[in-house]
């Protein structure tokens, strides 16, 4: 469900590295874009009835484009190979841009830590603290330079010196070493990081086990671990706190399926656990979360949960609707 809808004209597209499309976006009548800030994604119609999300990649003070980066996945379902298949001069309806993942402008240092396309919110990111004159540190690792995506951009910015580039297939030499980047937490010290599952779950141990705090650490995965996701679980109810309606939850269909067919329609953006779109209140029962989306803190307070993925612990889980 794109929300609100917006089309806008692909007006370039380029290889940007291996595997990796770059799309500029445009308003079609040459008109401004509604505004965004570091961090923020856009939903994008690939096809009827495919939407995906993407992270803004360009400056956030520009007004006339967004810019996404589009990584193949061998794996893809239809998204990202749809994507590529997208030509410049094609319109694309789009949602205006959330953010779900913004920057702690109060920081007293700033650490990104981007692995392959997770650069795209984080270059974002580093653009903003650049032109704020924060203090922060990037560092971006990929698998080879062939699929470093911005690289000459990043070269060429006013922030080059502050970002560190870490090949996998230079050796043990460039290899990111997590424990001395982090260092030693300040109070005043915010961590970001995307990329894929693994790379977020290690930067997330280090940092939890160097001390820092959960509320300085933030993440945005941009596609759910499929088993995890996909796994079927129990049998449950959710009780419609408003109305007092019970339906049943069989173990192969999600609650925003359910609801959706019984003509109750909760918001839904990536339906895959990451985008926090349609976070429900809790109101008595224990959820099982599957989302990629809530922090440890917010877990286990067990008052919201994601219905298009999350199940319950519970017999029965009333939701605030
Ligand atoms: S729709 Fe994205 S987390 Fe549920």
């Amino acid at each position: 469900m794109l929300q609100p809808l917006m089309t806008v004209k692909v007006t370039r597209k380029n290889i940007e590295a291996e595997d990796i499309a770059v799309f500029e976006l445009a308003d079609p009548t040459g008109g401004d874009l509604p505004p965004f800030s570091a961090g923020s994604h856009i939903d994008v119609e690939v096809r009827a009835g495919l939407v995906r999300q993407y992270s803004l990649c360009n400056n956030p003070s520009e007004r006339s484009r967004y810019v996404i980066g589009v990584l193949k996945d061998p794996r893809s379902r239809g998204g990202s190979a749809g994507m590529h298949e997208i030509g410049e001069g094609q319109d694309l309806r789009i949602s205006e841009p959330r953010n779900h993942f913004q920057l702690e402008h109060s920081a007293q240092r700033t650490l990104l830590f981007a692995g392959g396309i997770g650069v795209t919110p984080i270059l974002c990111m580093a653009e903003r603290l650049s032109a704020l004159g924060a203090d922060f540190e990037m560092h971006y690792c990929a698998r080879s330079r062939a699929r470093c995506a911005f690289h000459d951009r990043i070269r060429a910015s006013t922030f080059a010196e502050k970002v560190h580039f870490h090949f996998d297939d230079q050796g043990q030499a460039h290899a990111l070493d997590i424990d001395a980047v982090l260092g030693e937490p300040c109070l005043g010290t915010h961590v970001y990081v995307c990329g894929p599952t693994g790379y977020i779950d290690l930067v997330l141990r280090s940092a939890a086990a160097k001390g820092y705090a959960d509320r300085q650490v933030h993440r945005e995965y941009f596609s759910a671990d499929p088993e995890a996701m996909f796994a079927e679980g129990g049998a449950f109810q959710i009780k419609i706190s408003s109305t007092g309606q019970v339906f049943d939850i069989p173990a192969d269909a999600t609650v925003t399926d359910v609801l959706r067919d019984a003509g109750v329609d909760l918001p839904t953006s990536c339906a895959q656990g990451v985008c926090g779109t349609c976070i429900t209140r809790v109101l008595d029962g224990v959820p099982e979360h599957r989302d990629f989306y809530l922090t440890n803190e917010e877990r286990e307070k067990n008052d919201q949960f994601t219905p298009c993925c999350s199940r319950s612990k519970t017999p029965m889980l009333v939701i605030d609707v």
